[in-house]
């Protein structure tokens, strides 16, 4: 079993669902981990913890990893759990309880992190409406160092396509991974996008 199926087995074995579609996330973290070393990752929209989960393969360690999720009771569990395995496996993790638009979340997000420090890449994966997924966009990737990377799922679904479209020509580079759109099995793509 590789590292990327021994992450999703893991959170089968502890009812934590994966909303990601298991070809495009494992394509587009291979990516990723090809183009840089992960010090310090951040998630906007963790749900239950499982993509934050998996997404830790690819990451240094002891690497800091932040998670931000409004925090709904049903996902609250499976977050808590995995931050005190991603702990326990050495990572430096916290999750941050609040919705990502309100200013307290984006200065919590800033505080996690020493003056001065970015994050080296950033999934973007809360709300899809066109305004709140722009206004993740336009807030967290103030956070991100230059060079580093930002990753959206849904980029085919909801407003997301509209929000690709305005910022795929101000990237440094771009890569799509999408095996098709199929929003029952969350195949609704991935688009990376490098700031310059
Ligand atoms: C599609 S799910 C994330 C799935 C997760 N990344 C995974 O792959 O398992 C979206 C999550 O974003 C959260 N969310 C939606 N809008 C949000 C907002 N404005 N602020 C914080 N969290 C939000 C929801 O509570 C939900 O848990």
């Amino acid at each position: 079993m590789n590292w990327y199926e021994e992450r999703w087995k893991w959170c089968s074995e502890h009812r934590i669902r994966v909303l990601q579609n298991p070809v495009e996330f494992k394509q587009a973290l291979e990516v990723v981990k090809d183009k840089i070393t992960i010090n310090k990752a951040l998630e906007v929209g963790s749900a239950r913890g499982g993509s934050l989960y998996i997404l830790a393969g690819i990451c240094a360690p002891k690497a800091r990893i932040v998670g931000v999720d409004e925090g709904l009771r049903k996902n609250s569990g499976g977050l808590n759990a995995v931050k005190d395995q991603l702990i326990k496996d050495g990572f430096d993790t916290s999750i941050i309880f609040g919705n990502s638009g309100d200013v307290e979340t984006s200065t919590q997000v800033g505080s996690a992190l020493p003056d001065g420090e970015q994050f080296d890449f950033l999934h973007i994966d809360a709300s899809h409406i066109y305004e709140s997924v722009k206004k993740d966009f336009d807030t967290y990737k103030t956070f991100v160092r230059p060079s580093g990377w930002i990753m959206f799922h849904d980029i085919k679904f909801q407003g997301v396509p509209k929000l690709w479209e305005e910022i795929k020509l101000n990237a440094a580079e771009t890569v799509i991974i999408s095996t098709g759109l199929n929003v029952r099995t969350c195949a609704t793509g991935i688009g990376l996008w490098q700031k310059p």
